[in-house]
This record gives structure tokens, sequence and C-alpha cells, in this order.
């Protein structure tokens, strides 16, 4: 009997995001779904694509980045899109764009990332949530709420913890999210905002987490020389709440910590034996965020990726501006603020043993509003593929496409996506694996990347032929605990 389908892949290779072997498949989708996997060869379809010679892998999830108003403001999502990314986790580092109306005040650094005064318009998580479903992105996101951004919204002051009337008020705050549908609570304590804050004070304003079992995700205190203090930290509120821990953005800052991967992955490989740990990572060996001077003394280099007052010397490296303006690099660094910059200050092997770790997912940490930013919102996906998997061998490509697939939706509980079966959601990345990579540099940062041939989410062609459809089928997803799964 001759089924029917709304698109069949054919005669492309599959590799499914569990990190089985990959296998000669056709893909069949029906609706949303994924239909069936095998031979269809005799079965119609109102559309075909050809993936001969071409991977068939489940779409990549970025397990962390700074979208939030990007799916609003630039729905195509083409730094994602273009690199075969259906989905992504917002509301980073302690950032989310909800609840906060900040009316005429200016957002603080680190929030002035993803928005400004006019962007923080949501009085409640769940304003955001519907004019995200209400305006859908051409990648679905799955949201988390920001401490910081909470702190914002209900302390006059920052430099101290909060008391026991706002630490009650942002608890509220975080059960609203949740909710309205956010999979779990973001920290930034390395940021001004939450510095202050204490280790009880998160534990106190997360609290709602732990009857929905949603995750604690982190930018740690400190990524420099305090990473093991800060990781112990971490793992103390994962305990302290019985919630799931993401350690958003693993790494080891600054030339005397280098090589200290070698301490904090079998740390965390041994604390999973006792409690749910996940973490993520980007491919490079600089940062990027918001520009100070405590941040660039340790750096070897850093580029500024945009400046308020002077936009003039986006993209160039912080020695020239300074030479350019006839100032100490210090002195031309309050000159530029508020801005960005990226921070070379790790070292590449520490870089090669985190993404080898066997626990580590893909993120890119991209900033999508930055004039010129780190190139790693456009080319973190092609670069594991290509570059470390491909071309320094670092793990095969069915490890790589799992930690960019399988590994992230389990980790943050999005059921039936991530991998590639019959019955779940229809999100694909069909590429080459003989040419897939980052087209995307630090001097020219914005490139679609190489070798990614079609994108799909909820069934619909997102990303095609080097550019979006148009398509916009994304959805925000809710979290499904462990203990609730079938
Ligand atoms: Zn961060
Ligand atoms: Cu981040």
């Amino acid at each position: 009997m001759s089924e029917h389908y709304d698109l069949v892949i054919r005669g492309g290779t599959v590799i499914d995001g569990t990190r089985a072997p990959r296998f000669r498949a056709d893909v069949g989708v029906r609706g949303d779904r994924i239909a069936a996997i095998g031979d269809l060869s005799g079965h119609r379809a109102e559309r075909d694509l050809d993936a001969s010679g071409k991977i068939v892998a489940p779409g990549f999830i970025d397990a962390h980045t700074h979208d939030d108003r990007l799916m609003l403001s630039a729905p195509d999502m083409a730094p994602k899109a273009s690199q075969g990314v259906t989905t992504v986790i917002a509301g980073n580092c302690g950032v989310s764009l909800a609840p906060l109306v900040l009316g005429q005040r200016a957002a603080p650094p680190p929030l002035d990332l993803i928005g400004d005064t006019s962007s923080y318009r949501y009085p409640s998580f769940r304003a955001f949530v519907e004019e995200l479903e209400a305006k859908p992105a051409a990648t679905n996101g799955a949201l988390l709420v920001g401490h910081s951004t909470l702190r914002v919204a209900v302390m006059d002051e920052l430099d101290r913890t909060a008391n026991a009337t706002e630490i009650s008020r942002m608890r509220e705050m975080v059960s609203e999210a949740l909710d309205a549908g956010a999979i779990g609570c973001s920290t930034g304590l390395y940021y001004e905002p939450a510095s202050a804050a204490t280790t009880e004070e998160v534990i106190e304003v997360c609290r709602p987490l732990t009857a929905r079992q949603a995750l604690y995700c982190t930018h740690m205190r400190d990524e420099g020389d305090r990473v093991m203090e800060s990781l112990d930290e971490t793992f103390r509120i994962g305990k302290a709440l019985d919630v799931p821990v993401v350690v958003s953005h693993h790494k080891v800052a600054g030339r005397p910590n280098f090589g200290r991967m070698r301490e904090t992955l079998p740390f965390i490989a041994e604390r999973m034996k006792d409690q749910k740990i996940g973490l993520d990572c980007y491919p490079y060996c600089a940062s990027s965020t918001i520009l100070s001077w405590s941040r660039t003394w340790p750096a070897m280099k850093v580029l500024v990726t945009w400046s308020k007052p002077h936009p003039e010397f986006n993209g160039m490296d912080l020695e020239e501006v300074a030479a350019k303006m006839g100032l100490a690099k210090e002195a031309a660094v309050q000159k530029l603020l508020p801005a960005g910059a990226i921070y070379f200050s790790m070292d590449e092997n520490d870089v090669q043993r985190v993404l080898a770790f066997e626990h580590s997912m893909v993120g890119s940490d991209g900033l999508p509003h930055d004039a010129a930013p780190h190139p790693r919102l456009w080319g973190t996906f092609p670069r594991v593929l290509g570059h470390y998997s491909r071309g320094l061998g670092l793990f095969p490509l069915e490890t790589a496409v799992w930690k960019m697939s399988g590994l992230t939706a389990a980790t943050f509980g999005l059921k039936d996506r991530g991998v590639l079966q019959a019955g779940a959601f229809a999100d694909l990345c069909v590429f080459d694996a003989g040419t897939v990579d980052e087209a995307a540099t630090f001097a020219r940062p914005i490139q679609p990347a190489k070798g990614i041939e079609a994108v799909i989410v909820n069934g619909r062609i997102t990303w095609r032929d080097g550019k979006a459809t148009g398509e916009r089928p994304g959805r925000v997803l809710r979290r499904t605990a462990a203990r609730d799964r079938t």
C-alpha cells in the first residue's frame, strides 16, 4: 500500500541524534511529525527533498542563547537557522526580557546586551510568551527567566543582597514564569546586577523550581581563579533545590588558569554520580560580553563589538582604538562605554577538552544584537561539525550531532525533540558532511555557514539554498521533567 506524506527527504544518510551509527534511509514527514523512516521509494509526497550524499539529522538545539528579543525582532532567525538550528534556549546568564518594565530607566549592563529601555516592556512572563506565540519565529524557543532581570525589577539598588520582601516578590515572579511556560531560571552571578546576591538568596528565589523539576542554569560567579568554588556553589544550589543544574558556557579564563579543565571536568563527572548536572560550551577560545576594564586587562587581545558613543570603532582591536584616541587602554575603555567586547582569554587545549567531554552540549552564547558580533553567533554548530569533528577528529560526527540535539533535548526536557525517530517532531537539518563549516570569522562575523542544505521546523522548511524561506513555524516549548516523562 502506498502511503502519502507531506514531505519525503530522499536518499540521505540518517544520523539520529542518539549517537547510534549512521544508516541510509528516506524520512517521511506528515504534519509536524516524522511519520516514517526507511525505504519510501514507492510512496508519494506533496514535496520531495533530495538528500543523496547528504546527512539528515535532528535539527540542532542551541543550548545557550540570548535570542529572547531576536525571535521577535528578526523572526527568520537567520544567524541560527543558517546553522541548522531548530530550537534555541533563551533567557540565559540571568538576563531575560521578561518580566520587567523599565519605563524611563536605562537597561543596566548586561541587560543592555539584549534590549534597550523600550524592549523591557513585559509586566509578566506570560505577556512575553503570548507575544511569541502570536508572532512565531522560524525556530522553537524554550525560555528561562533571569534572576538579574528579577533583581532589576524589584530592587532599588543592586549592590546588596535582597531582603525578605524582595526575595518573596522574586519568588512569586519565578512561579508566574514557570506557570507561563518557562523551563527554569538562569543566574549571572558574575555580573554586577547579581554579584551581591548570596547563594542563599538564589536558593530562596528559585524555590518554585523544585515542585516542577525545572532547571537551574548559571553563568557562574567566577570562571577564572575561583572556578572550583563556583562549581561547588552551583552544585550546592542544585542539591538544596533538588533540581537539575546546567553550567553555562563552561570555561576557565585567564592565562594562569590554562589547563585547569583537567581539574574541573573530573570534578563535574564525579558530582554527576550524585545529582543531575549538565553543561554547555562553545567552540572558540575567545569569550564575548559587555566591555569593562576588569575583563580587559587579563585578556590577551580585545575586540570592540559595539559602542554606543563610538560606533566608528565597532569591530576594531582595542589597542588600535586606544592609539587612535591617543589614550591609554583603560581610559579608552571608559570612553567607549556602554559597549561590548570579545576577549581572547582561553586555552585552545581547554576548549578541546570541554568540547570532547562526554557530557558537554553545544551552545553558541551568540549575542545577536552586537554590531560586530563574536563569530560564534553564526558559526558555532558548523564549526563543531567541520573544524572539530571532521578536521581535527575530536569525536565522530554521530557524537557531534548528539551534543547538539539528543543530549540537549534530554537535558532540557524537550519531549520528542532532538532525535530523528518516527513519532518525533519533524525538526530536521540536512547538511553536507564533507563541506559543512563556519564561514564567519572574527574579521567578518556575519556569514551564513557552509554546507547546510535544508532546515525543517515542525515539518516546515525554514532555510533552503542559503536563505530563509519566510516560514515561521516556531513554538514556545515547555519542559517535560524526567519524572513525568512516559
Ligand atoms: Zn554568560
Ligand atoms: Cu550567555
